[in-house]
């Protein structure tokens, strides 16, 4: 339970890439080394890394915790089951070219004294790559109704990117408390340990999450754009100190190679008392994402909207903005692109769909599959007059991949999987006039 921990109550450590500080306990933190003789407070030293020790500097991210106890004191973990979370190599279905779209993924019914928590509710559109070669990304979507009590998750196999649509949850991880919100988005790296609290367990919680096996997420280059813009490093949240001190049965499931595989600790692994480093979570609220365009023509390649870039995937968000854009069809052109796109709606509408889409759905537009304008968003653009336009009335996003992605067999066999989606583009008028 979230113990009615309100977000606004939460304190953060911010800037995105920081080598962060923080002690919960007074003295709690090694002064000038890392793994002193006698770690202060009698904690245990142990050392988190993300990327490999000889990685370039700047992109390297590794973590000191200070313990109460060791996360190596554990029994073996044993293979549990995945429910409806699949993994890369996918395998499951044959790559398709067409263009697939979903509405949303159902929130579990209230289930009584069990319920669906975050773990329970992961289900998994599709991917691409390996995670054994740690490439590639799994999509995911979310749906839960509980939170998760006396267990707590990490995944070997990446980092998540989780993106609420429904639902308020509060994060709890080995480095302190997040809130996250719809509007948020949370980061969490590659092995940390974490609890999914729902804030108002009878509304459920429901979104994605973009699981990248590989490098991690990282802000965008800005090159000509200069010093500011797009997502400001400040406005990321890292967490700070908040532990556990309970010495009850805690199941700790982790995602390795593709699996979860489980043990129970005989204490909450949630139990580090002093941490630093920049191996840490974030949450960043989407509002606060500088958009920036064309002040003259022509509508921008949405990598414009990058809030944070890894090599095999981008996180772009489609925010309130102005377009003004002269003599410009303003919308999204009509495309057909190498990159691999899954498109999700966390509120409102999306100016390139008139209908159909709807927050909590999807759309995969694949490597090299034609798509763009809806017939309808088509005659409305081409026809309208271009004063200065302030599109406010929707927050989507995309996880943009640099390979296919080949959907799991759930996805193009799911209840909310829209048929007919290919109609959007039909009517499209000849106008030719030569
Ligand atoms: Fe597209």
């Amino acid at each position: 339970m979230s113990d009615g921990i309100d977000s606004k109550d939460l304190a953060y450590s911010p800037g995105f890439g920081n080598e962060h500080v923080s002690e919960a306990v007074p003295g709690a933190l090694p002064v000038g080394r890392n793994s002193p003789q006698r770690a202060p407070l009698g904690l245990y030293a142990e050392q988190l890394s993300g990327t490999g020790f000889t990685e370039a500097r700047h992109l390297g991210r590794r973590t000191w915790l200070y313990r109460i106890r060791p996360s190596a004191a554990h029994p073996p973990f044993l293979r549990t089951a995945n429910g409806q979370l699949r993994s890369a190599p996918f395998r499951d279905t044959e790559p398709d070219p067409n263009r697939l779209r979903w509405g949303p993924l159902p929130l579990p019914l209230p289930g009584g004294d069990t319920g669906t928590d975050f773990v329970d509710g992961l289900v998994t559109v599709g991917g691409n790559g390996d995670v054994l070669r740690r490439e590639g990304i799994g999509i995911h979507w979310y749906a839960a109704n509980r939170s998760m009590d006396d267990r707590v998750f990490s995944s070997s196999d990446g980092e998540l990117l989780i993106v609420p649509e429904h639902g308020a949850i509060l994060l709890r991880t080995e480095l302190g408390l997040l809130g996250v919100e719809p509007g948020h988005v949370a980061l969490v790296p590659r092995g940390l340990r974490f609890r999914v609290e729902l804030r108002r367990a009878a509304d459920g919680a429901r979104g994605y999450v973009c699981e990248n096996y590989g490098p991690p997420f990282r802000l965008p280059d800005l090159g000509p754009v200069g010093a500011n813009g797009l997502a400001n490093p400040r406005d990321f949240l890292a967490p700070v100190a908040a532990y556990e001190d309970r010495d009850e049965p805690v199941e700790v499931i982790n995602k390795f190679g593709g699996n979860l595989w489980a043990a129970t600790y005989d204490h909450s692994p949630l139990d580090v008392v002093a941490w630093h480093g920049t191996h840490v979570p974030y949450v960043y609220d989407l509002r606060r994402f500088n958009v920036l365009g064309t002040v003259s023509y022509d509508h921008p390649d949405p990598s414009i909207y990058t809030v944070l870039t890894a090599p095999d995937a981008d996180f772009v968000v489609f925010a309130p903005r102005w377009l003004v854009g002269e003599d410009t069809f303003r919308p999204p052109y009509f495309h057909r692109n190498v990159m691999t796109e899954f498109m999700g709606l966390i509120e409102g509408a999306y100016d390139a769909k008139a209908e159909g889409f709807v927050p909590g759905g999807a759309s995969l537009h694949n490597m090299m599959s034609a798509h763009g304008p809806d017939r309808v968003t088509f005659d409305r653009a081409s026809g309208a007059e271009l004063r200065p336009q302030k599109v406010d009335d929707g927050l989507a996003f995309m996880f943009e991949t640099r390979w296919p992605v080949v959907p799991t067999a759930y996805a193009i066999s799911a209840a909310h999987l829209q048929p007919g989606y290919d109609a959007v583009w039909d009517g499209l008028e000849r106008h030719f006039t030569g």
